[in-house]
């Protein structure tokens, strides 16, 4: 996808101090501290201000939020931590997982430029490098009849973070895996680049090149691979990828849909 946005402001000194930049149509808001990005979003939407475009941004989260529930732990002033604001009004509800294709190509792109490993993407949307997750995200729709009004779009990368608890095995980030350290306002004006970038694609309704960039960066896509299903270890291939986003799977002769919480990708270095 070709790189048309390039935010030409200086966002060099925007992640340590509060502030609110506005630059070819796009509102940054950045914070020393916050519960969560997203939340933020929420509450400022809520009270009217907030406009399409809007990114957040804080240097430390309180309560961060992963998916289903889960909590996003991250170390102060170490990791990139943001929510993007979209109005995605064109888009249908049955459409949105083509957003989600949309921002996790954009963030796969972004981490591209600072690693020389293959930055895998993990259905629906993790951001994986050497096995581990170094990023995910967590889009929250806000949805008024038929129509997305808000999509909140909550990005989280670890990038200087050096240690993780013990709870998340899985976990690493951009410093173990590089073995040196990055500066976090350059992978946060790539991420917002690339998804500005992308999100004009999807404006453009290229639906066909998205998902066809999202299979291309799909971990385990016409591979082999090992699930956990209804607690079974199985063998499954993921073939392709529905309208609503469910993974289509191949095991044994049949095909079969999986929704978010219904299967467990086994990683390759327990599959050993
Ligand atoms: C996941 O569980 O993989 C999704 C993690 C998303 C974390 C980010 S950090 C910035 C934004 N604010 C939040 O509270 N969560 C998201």
């Amino acid at each position: 996808m070709s790189g048309k946005f390039n935010l030409t402001v200086k966002v060099q000194k925007l992640l340590f101090s509060i502030n609110h930049i506005k630059v070819k149509g796009v509102t940054i808001i950045s914070y020393k501290q916050l519960d969560s990005t997203n939340e933020k979003a929420k509450m400022l939407i809520a009270e009217k201000m907030l406009k399409d475009k809007t990114v957040i941004v804080a240097d430390e989260q309180l309560a961060g939020k992963g998916q289903y529930g889960s909590k996003w732990i991250a170390e102060p002033r170490k990791n990139l931590l943001m929510s993007i604001v979209f109005r995605p009004g064109f888009l249908r509800i049955d459409q949105q997982f083509f957003l989600n294709m949309a921002i996790s190509l954009a963030c796969r792109k972004a981490i591209n430029n600072f690693t020389s490993e293959k930055v895998w993407i993990k259905w629906p949307n993790d951001l994986i490098l050497q096995h581990k997750k170094i990023g995910g995200i967590l889009i929250e729709q806000m949805i008024t009849g038929q129509k997305i009004d808000y999509s909140i779009i909550g990005i989280g990368i670890n990038v200087n973070q050096q240690n993780f608890p013990d709870a998340l095995p899985r976990a690493s980030s951009l410093l173990i895996i590089e073995n040196k350290s990055f500066l976090i306002h350059d992978i946060f004006h790539e991420l917002l680049s690339n998804s500005l970038n992308n999100y004009e694609q999807l404006q453009a309704q290229n639906y066909a090149e998205i998902k066809q960039d999202y299979l291309n960066h799909l971990l385990g896509f016409g591979k082999t691979q090992n699930y956990l299903w209804n607690d079974k270890r199985i063998k499954g291939m993921i073939e392709d990828i529905d309208n609503n986003g469910k993974l289509m799977l191949r095991i044994e002769d049949k095909v079969h849909s999986f929704g978010l919480k219904d299967i467990e990708w086994i990683p390759e270095s327990k599959n050993l």
